[in-house]
């Protein structure tokens, strides 16, 4: 039985495009390159400080991250430019259906499960007017590992009292989606991009930074375990729990 409803954040509740508005003022023409480029080394970041037990958090290398990718350009900003630009990953837009959705799932328990620094976490919920629609905004930061750590999942229960078995955790991250599954957590992959609509694009030719995003973090996992649930939007997800629910409850035969 399902009694909790946890979101990953960026990337599944807030689009983790929408910094190109601000990357694409600082640097015109370079906005996409730089937002892709970006998004593939935070990750990366904290999955090798991770691997390294060299925990920074999240703020830390979304900061790094990006100063990465302007070095790849031969930008070298100070820290107050990064941290400022930086600071697009608190704004992100939630997508259309986030809020909706959330409303939606009540009374079931609604909580992020996020590798975001807890002041991130704040900010981002607060500018999206999201602040009332979660029982708990959970920052791996009180672990001090990341997203698919076991223990970073293992948040979910000290802090919800809920059992693995009845938390269905929502992801469009693969890597995450992998993380959750291994865990023990019921999942639902929001797909929002169908693996035929993504071999179009490719085959078109028109390979861009967001193409190759896609092809690295829109699909699923070929080493994970697959998910229980796949859904194209998050507005599908009520529906579909409320029927994955009925259907575990009517009686047989
Ligand atoms: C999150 C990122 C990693 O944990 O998607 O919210």
């Amino acid at each position: 039985m399902i009694k909790a409803v946890v979101f990953d954040a960026y990337g599944t509740l807030f689009d983790v495009q929408s910094v190109a508005d601000a990357t694409e003022q600082a640097y015109p023409g370079r906005g996409e390159y730089i937002t892709q480029v970006w998004r593939q080394k935070q990750l990366e970041y904290s999955w090798l400080r991770a691997l390294m037990g060299r925990y920074a958090d999240f703020w830390s290398v979304t900061r790094e991250a990006l100063a990465y990718t302007l070095g790849t350009l031969g930008l070298e900003p100070d820290e107050a430019f990064l941290a400022d630009t930086a600071q697009a990953y608190n704004r992100l837009t939630p997508y259309p259906d986030a809020a909706r959705c959330l409303a939606e799932l009540a009374p079931l328990k609604r909580a992020i499960l996020s590798n975001g620094a807890p002041d991130m976490l704040r900010a981002l919920v607060a500018n999206a007017g999201l602040a009332d629609s979660f029982d708990a905004v959970i920052s791996v930061d009180a672990k001090r590992v990341f997203k698919p750590h076991p223990e970073a999942y293992a948040l979910v229960e000290e802090v919800l009292g809920v059992t693995p078995a009845e938390v269905l955790f929502v992801s469009s991250n693969g890597f995450d989606v992998g993380g959750a599954k291994a865990f023990g957590f019921r999942v639902a992959r929001v797909a929002r991009l169908p693996r035929e609509a993504l071999a179009r694009e490719l085959a078109s030719g028109a390979i861009t930074p967001l193409t190759v995003f896609k092809a690295l973090r829109m699909q699923e996992e070929t080493y994970a375990e697959a998910p229980d649930l796949v859904v194209p939007s998050l507005g599908d997800l009520p529906r579909l729990i409320g029927e994955a629910t009925a259907a575990r409850l009517a009686p047989a035969g």
